[in-house]
């Protein structure tokens, strides 16, 4: 032992007399499209609601969407919620819950056009109404052929949507923590959930914001790759503090591989692109996903189009001097639609890869984009764990939105655009649930004694450490480990490989101190914080895949090629504590339609 997890040179109580406490009715935390969606609904019903972001609102990741929204507004041509549904139902390959795919696409056009008359600028038809474009998987008549689904705002729709909403939410008179991460939820003695320890990242100063109610929306943790679409603040931070309060993370196995990340940057090339007629081609100038999918082409989900990919480079039909990536080639769509349609893909392909797009096709390789998994939830927002025999009991306190939580409405892997719709409707749904759980009225439950005791102690942990490893070089271990031993396919023998490292990393992290103690800014600290969120998601995502002996949407397992209904059609719920696996049933009744039941997944 070399003294990392000691205390005793740091007076707790000390540190404890001196924080600060503030009350809220909600506590938000994240900033994205859905916190700013659930904490709009809050404060226009009058809630005094905070929302802490590590970053500026508008900053936030969401800003990076690029593709649309997914809603059946039928502008482009005939379209039905229902057929939305079976997208999203077959995309998922039957791991979503139908409850919660049938309420998501029934609401779906309701939200577009709320955040329309917000002063949303989407792109505009002829007539006046909202542009939508086609994207993968989404498709007219239950596969018959692609359907325009996708309202966008040129390839900028995060980047719009964000501004909207955060507009919106300083004329509702929101308050914002700007930089400000939240280290720990506080739990009482029943587990109902009353606040959270924040840290305010300039200052280093800690406080205690009690709520009635908090909401997790802290997005994604993709940066537990080294290859990766997200952004570097995307650490996994609700699902580390979920995991250190002993609630479980659900289906973390099933992380989405995006077709087209420019090949050595990672940079997202919006699925737009093929869209709006962009064609993926391999070293023979062949447009392969033809024969992988000859209904849907380069508009089959992602999942698909990402093993096609990965094939034709393993077989040796790859781009480059290390043949290691397709070619997007988006030449015959023309200067003119590119410029008006894909302004930015045109930005990225000079900034990252080099190209004029107008006049070169992109080098692209699948990245690392989405979780499917997070913290379990149900259709409100609320966060549910397994208690007394019910795996879907509710925790008090506790909601959880966004790609930080498994409602699951994506099963094992994600249509494109039901993300930026996910964050409007659950952080919609979540903020008109607490609302109508009449929380105003509702005094505040009292702080427990040691409230602030377990974020403290993580904090003088960094403080007092003797250990000789530092942060970045274990974080860069995980994203090495993941990448190497986490891919778009997996073996046993890989992902036992990816167990073994994950776990040593566990143990390197315990030790990890700053090395000149009277030089430390905090921005160190908050990567030292950062790192214990990444390994529980590493950890999380590992157990959990070693775990299922089965191929289903994004974990495709070379050992185990066929999907197994009948032993795997079920959710997985970790649980950091003793790193234990529990599994709950799939909701496959949807709420007024017939079930979708499970079938072979071609396109
Ligand atoms: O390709 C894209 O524009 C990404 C969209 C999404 O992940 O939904």
């Amino acid at each position: 032992m070399d003294g990392a997890d000691s205390l005793e040179n740091v007076n707790v109580a000390a540190i404890k007399s001196k924080i600060p406490s503030r009350r809220f009715d909600a506590v938000i935390i994240g900033a994205g499209g859905s916190g700013m969606r659930a904490s709009l609904q809050l404060a226009e019903a009058g809630l005094n609601v905070a929302v802490l972001s590590k970053v500026f609102p508008t900053r936030s990741h969401t800003v990076a969407a690029q593709g649309g929204i997914g809603a059946s507004l039928g502008n482009m041509s005939e379209d039905s919620w229902y057929w939305h549904m079976f997208d999203t139902v077959k995309g998922g390959d039957y791991l979503g819950d139908q409850d919660a795919i049938e309420f998501m696409c029934r609401e779906a056009p309701k939200v577009v056009y709320e955040l329309e008359h917000f002063g949303m600028p989407f792109d505009r038809n002829p007539d006046g109404t909202i542009y939508q474009r086609p994207f993968g998987g989404h498709t007219a008549n239950f596969g018959e052929k692609p359907v325009q689904r996708a309202c966008a705002a040129a390839d900028r729709t995060g980047h719009a949507m964000l501004h909207t909403l955060y507009q919106r939410n300083v004329r509702a008179k929101t308050h914002f923590f700007v930089e400000w991460m939240a280290i720990d939820l506080i739990r009482d003695a029943e587990g109902d959930v009353v606040g959270v320890v924040a840290l305010e990242m300039e200052t280093g100063d800690v406080m205690i914001l009690e709520a009635k109610t908090t909401i997790l929306a802290t997005g994604g943790a993709g940066r537990i790759w080294a290859a990766s679409t997200n952004a570097f603040i995307n650490t996994g931070d609700g699902m580390g503090m979920a995991a250190r309060a002993g609630l479980p993370l659900e289906d973390m196995e099933f992380w989405q591989f995006h077709p087209t990340g420019v090949a050595g940057a990672g940079v997202l090339i919006t699925e737009g692109v093929r869209g709006e007629g962009g064609i993926l081609i391999n070293s023979n100038g062949e447009r392969f996903m033809e024969r992988y999918a000859p209904t849907l082409k380069d508009l089959a989900p992602r999942d698909f189009v990402s093993r096609s990919m990965d094939q034709e480079i393993k077989e040796g039909r790859g781009v480059g001097p290390n043949k290691d990536h397709v070619l997007l080639d988006l030449r015959h769509i023309g200067a003119e639609t590119i410029q008006k349609r894909l302004p930015s893909i045109l930005e990225i392909g000079h900034k990252f890869a080099n190209v004029d797009a107008t006049k070169e096709p992109i080098p692209v390789v699948p990245t690392i984009h989405y979780q499917m998994g997070g913290i379990p939830t149900n259709i409100y927002g609320q966060v549910v764990a397994p208690r007394n025999g019910n795996p879907n009991e509710i925790v008090n306190g506790l909601y959880a939105i966004g790609e930080c939580a498994c409602v699951s409405v994506h099963g094992a892997n994600r249509l494109g655009t039901n993300s930026l719709l996910d964050l409007l409707v659950f952080g919609r749904a979540a903020g008109n649930h607490v609302v109508d759980s009449k929380l105003k009225a509702r005094s505040h439950k009292d702080l427990p004694a040691d409230a602030a005791d377990f974020a403290v102690s993580r904090l003088a942990r960094l403080e007092t450490s003797t250990g000789t490893e530092r942060v970045q070089d274990v974080a860069n271990a995980i994203r090495a480990a993941m990448q190497n031993y986490c891919g778009v396919f997996r073996t046993d023998e890989l992902l036992q490989q990816g167990f073994n490292a994950i776990m040593e990393l566990d143990e390197r992290r315990k030790h990890v101190s700053f090395k000149d103690k009277s030089k430390v800014f905090n921005t160190a600290r908050v990567e030292a914080l950062e790192l214990d969120n990444l390994i529980e998601t590493a950890k999380a995502t590992i157990t959990s895949a070693v775990a299922r002996k089965e191929s289903r949407g994004a974990h495709a397992h070379r050992d185990y090629p066929n999907r197994d209904d009948e032993t795997w059609m079920k959710h997985t719920l970790w649980f950091s504590e003793g790193n234990q696996l529990q599994y709950k049933p799939v909701i496959t009744k949807p709420l007024s339609v017939e079930t979708f039941k499970p079938k072979a997944r071609t396109f």
